[in-house]
Order: structure tokens, then sequence, then C-alpha cells
């Protein structure tokens, strides 16, 4: 006999199905949110590729990404801090940054956006020396054998980002994962690249700068909740 229990649970997955398919709709019709199919990116026919600030946000302000927005947190407050600056949001699931985009044109915010894709094709969407700054907001730090490849600090991704960035430019990671943090610094001090701040306990006493501890994302909140400390590391490349 079915229960109860299975009952309310498919109910709540149907319900979860349909809020989804929903967003995916309102995110074609949305302005500040760009989804290039696989094809069109490897194609190399992405008419914004190199021209993100020109075609897309309209200026020639700088680029910031952030690789793995989820709802968009960084993105939307940091855009509202800095308007003289370009922030796109960059995540496969388009039900998550829905929130984000809709945050954005609710706000009339027009130096945000939303781009679904996968990060391994970041260095296919951006020209080289195209991104002014990286913000890697609480990845998942995959820490299976099998699933480093998916980590977004390996060295395969750190050389996507080398590529795209500009001569100096930095790439910001926020994670509550000390593995993540651990694996990241040993990394960088073993390439030979300039850590230009880290810090283990962003919340702890001397602090960490304002851009790091004013905004917190939905996965930091829950974090914060269970009492895990959030690390940071500024970097860039030599
Ligand atoms: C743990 S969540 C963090 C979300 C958000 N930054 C936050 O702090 O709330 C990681 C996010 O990265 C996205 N993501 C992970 N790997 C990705 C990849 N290779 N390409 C695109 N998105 C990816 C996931 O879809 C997910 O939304």
């Amino acid at each position: 006999m079915i229960s109860l229990f299975r009952i309310l649970n498919l109910e709540f997955k149907s319900v979860g199905s349909k809020n989804k398919l929903r967003r995916f709709k309102e995110n074609e019709t949305f302005a500040n949110v760009v989804q290039p199919s696989r094809e069109e990116v490897m194609n190399d026919s992405l008419k914004l590729k190199g021209n993100w600030r020109k075609k897309f946000f309209k200026n020639e302000n700088p680029l910031v990404l952030e690789l793995g927005c989820g709802k968009g947190e960084y993105s939307v407050n940091l855009s509202k801090a800095y308007p003289e600056v370009n922030f796109l949001g960059i995540d496969i699931k388009g039900a998550r940054f829905w929130r984000g985009a809709k945050t954005a044109l609710e706000e009339d915010l027009n130096n945000v956006g939303f781009l679904r894709t996968q990060i391994e094709l970041v260095d296919e969407l951006f020209e080289e020396n195209e991104v002014d700054e990286i913000w890697i907001t609480f990845p998942d730090p995959q820490i299976k054998y099998k699933r480093t490849k998916h980590r977004l600090t390996n060295s395969e991704f750190l050389d996507k980002y080398r590529k795209i960035l500009k001569p100096g430019g930095f790439v910001h990671l926020k994670t509550d994962s000390e593995f993540m943090h651990g694996y990241t610094l040993g990394l960088l001090h073993g390439l030979g690249e300039k850590i230009e701040y880290a810090h283990h306990d962003v919340y702890g006493s001397d602090g960490a700068p304002a851009a790091v501890t004013n905004i917190q994302t939905y996965y930091e909140q829950q974090y914060l909740e269970v009492g895990k400390k959030i690390t940071y590391i500024r970097f860039k490349f030599r």
C-alpha cells in the first residue's frame, strides 16, 4: 500500500519540477540571461565572445565573472555596490540563477547578467584577456578522486582562468571547505602564483575585506548556521 509520506513526497517533487519548468520558461524571456547551445560555443559562433561589454552590457566597463553562482547573491550584490563594473553569474542550473536574474530585473540593475553554461567551456566563451576578475563562491570541493576533474581550482581550470583574465586580474575563492582552501593554496604555491590574501576564518577577530564579509550566499548561510568557518583566498597569475 502506498504510504501517505510517499504521496506527499511525490506531490512535493511534482510541485518542485513545475516550478523549475516555469523558471526555465521565464529565463527564456529575460533580457539579462544568455543560454547558448554547446554547438554555438564550440563552433565559435557565439557573437558575444570578445564583445560581452559592448554587446551585452552596452558599455566598456570592467567584466567580473562569478563561477557556480547558484542564486546569484554575489553577482547581484556586487553589482549594487559597484555600478561601474559589469557582473556575469555563470551556472549550469538555470532554475537557481532565475532568482538573481529576476531580482536584477525587478531592481533595474543593468550591470548584472547570467549565463547558463558549463564552467568547463569558459575559455571558449570569453576571449583572451577579456575578463577583469573571477569570483568562485562555495564550489563543491569534489573530494573523491574520481571527481577531481570537476574541482573548480584544479590546474586545468586555472589554465582556463589564466587565459581569459587580463594580466594582474584577481581570482577570489570563498569556501567553507578547509580541504578546498588548503588544496588551492598548495597548488598556487607550487605553481609560484601570487597569493595576495588568504584567511582561514573571514568572520574571525582580524576580519577580511568588506566584499568578502558583507555578502553571504545561500550555501554560506547554511554553513554558518552549523558553525562552519568560512575561508577566502585572493590570488593572481604571474
Ligand atoms: C555548492 S553550489 C554554490 C552556489 C552559490 N555559489 C552559493 O554559494 O550559494 C555550487 C554551484 O556551482 C554550480 N556548478 C558546479 N559545477 C559547475 C560546472 N562545471 N559548470 C556550471 N555550473 C557548475 C552548481 O550548479 C551549483 O549551483
